[in-house]
């Protein structure tokens, strides 16, 4: 059988789950972290995926610092969801996908309409209080004006405006996961079980490296579910996997979705 018509074989059975990274938000124009252009070739993980490391640059080259959020949100605010997270939307309209479990940051799931996204390491559009843990989602206005005063602000005000203050007198912080930080743990919960429920994994756009996220793909393994792989290179992954698709996500999903009656 036709590698793609055995892929749609087992996603017409429904019941997948979607496993997402970088790579699928690739072509909204956010880049990858990994791999040539990524954002850790110009920005050492060493210091700003973690927390140490993060206050030490906004101590000593403040300006360094807000230059990285400042690309990292205006890189989210000009990225639309592509043809790959539309589709996913689809599938889950259409009752075939359960959920998405990504590890991405950029809200793209839920823009291109995916109601069930279990976000393994948080949203950047979303503050937490630290110390209440209340959370304040940023909508596209908040968004604009955030950007637009992070550019003018004074090392005073950059402080204020990435962790303002909460109520309770704590202060937020943007809510992602570096380095060295648990996942929530409660999604995680969620996502070990969808992965358990589900006949097959769909797995778009990760380098699989990353623990303990990339663990759940083993884990479906061993629960007997199907692993399909769209990527267009070999992951860390790829070994585990029924089929591998050696293409972008925007070009593999239409491909295969094509196929599904009536074609998405
Ligand atoms: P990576 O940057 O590690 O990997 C991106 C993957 O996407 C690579 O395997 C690429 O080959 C693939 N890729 C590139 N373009 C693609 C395209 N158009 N379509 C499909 N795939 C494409 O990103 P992640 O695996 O998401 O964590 O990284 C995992 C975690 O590492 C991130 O969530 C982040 C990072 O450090 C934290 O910050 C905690």
């Amino acid at each position: 059988m036709e590698t793609i018509e055995a892929i749609r074989a087992i996603l017409e059975k429904g019941n997948v789950v979607a496993m997402t990274g970088a790579g699928i938000s690739q072509e909204s124009g956010i880049p990858t972290f990994r791999g040539k252009g990524g954002i850790w070739e110009r920005y050492n993980p060493a210091i700003y995926a973690n927390v140490a490391g993060l206050f030490g640059v906004f101590l000593t080259k403040p300006y360094r610092m807000r230059d990285f959020i400042l690309e990292f949100y205006e890189t989210i605010h000009n990225a639309k969801p592509n043809k790959a997270h539309y589709i996913l939307a689809e599938m889950e309209k259409r009752g075939i996908l359960n959920s998405i479990i990504t590890q991405n940051v950029d809200n793209l799931h839920q823009e291109a309409g995916s109601k069930n996204v279990i976000e393994l390491h948080g949203n950047m559009l979303r503050f937490r209080c630290t110390k209440c843990m209340k959370e304040n989602k940023f909508d596209e206005e908040d968004l604009e004006e955030f950007i637009y005063r992070l550019k003018r602000a004074s090392r005073l005000q950059l402080i204020r405006l990435i962790f303002p203050k909460c109520d309770c007198g704590g202060r937020y912080r943007p809510d992602v996961v570096l380095f060295g930080e648990s996942l929530p743990q409660d999604e995680f919960g969620r996502a070990y079980v969808e992965v358990e429920n589900s006949n097959s994994l769909l797995l778009i756009g990760t380098s699989g490296i990353v623990y303990p996220a990339a663990s759940l793909p083993f884990y479906a393994k061993e629960h007997g579910v199907a692993i399909i792989e769209i990527n267009p290179s070999p992951t860390a992954l790829s070994h585990i996997g029924d089929y591998t698709i050696l293409e972008k996500a925007s070009i593999a999903m239409p491909k295969i979705f094509e196929f599904l009656t009536p074609p998405i």
